[in-house]
């Protein structure tokens, strides 16, 4: 089971980088499916096959995958737009909107898949479902000395919060910004714009994995008879 999630994941981060044109600024997802996008774009790049590609990426693991496959890199200091954004998703319901920020990027990952002219969703099957909140928690990321009037905060709202500890690392998870993260159970997320823009209200929250309205198209990996193939919606 695994080994066939990998390959779902290898086959979407392909299709996805198989998009890229040369003259393209590039917003670089965050996660184990978008690693495999990065890859490809970097094989892409050494190939020739693409030119002129630089990428703004998501967070400091991209960062470091992207160096390793030689994208050159950029910050949203030096560009006034981003082409394309590839970057996976933790659910994503049949409106294109999406739970993110497993790997605790989501707040960087909305500010540049927002900016971006497309923004390509790579996931495996197992991603999708009818309502979010079905099979993953609500990560919201919230700076250490709000953590407890947040974590009140969201218990009123309904939720079932609780702080996101490392692993391989003692204590809590840190942010690239020096931030926690809260992990929320909600029991059904009625309607994702408005609890986006209710927690995103809490001081002290800096923003939350709700992304409503930002994808575009969602490259879905599965497998059939064996195969990994890629579905599109
Ligand atoms: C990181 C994210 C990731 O894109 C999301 O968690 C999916 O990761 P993976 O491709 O490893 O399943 O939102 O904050």
């Amino acid at each position: 089971m695994a080994d066939l999630v990998q390959l779902m994941k290898q086959e979407v981060g392909k299709a996805a980088a198989s998009r890229v044109k040369s003259n393209s600024i590039l917003g670089l997802g965050t996660g184990s499916t978008t690693a495999f996008a990065i890859q490809y774009i970097g094989e892409r790049l050494a190939k020739g096959e693409i030119t002129n590609i630089v990428g703004v990426p998501t967070s400091f693991g991209a960062e470091v995958l992207a160096k390793k496959y030689g994208i050159p890199l950029t910050t949203l200091d030096a560009v006034d737009h981003i082409d394309l954004a590839i970057d996976g998703a933790d659910e994503v319901d049949p409106q294109k909107n999406l739970i993110k920020g497993g790997g605790a990027a989501h707040t960087r990952e909305k500010v540049v898949d927002s900016l971006a002219d497309f923004f390509i969703v790579v996931v495996d099957g197992n991603k999708v479902v009818e309502k979010l909140g079905s099979t993953f928690l609500l990560p919201v990321e919230v700076i250490p000395m709000a953590l407890a009037p947040v974590t009140r905060h969201l218990e009123k709202l309904g939720g079932k919060p609780e702080l996101r500890m490392g692993i391989k690392k003692a204590g809590p998870v840190v942010t690239d910004q020096g931030n926690l993260v809260i992990d929320v159970k909600f029991d059904s997320i009625e309607n994702p714009a408005e609890l986006e823009s209710t927690i995103n209200n809490i001081p002290g929250v800096l923003d939350n994995g709700l992304f409503v309205a930002v994808a575009d198209l969602i490259l879905v990996g599965e497998i059939k008879d064996g195969q990994a193939t890629v579905r599109e919606f």
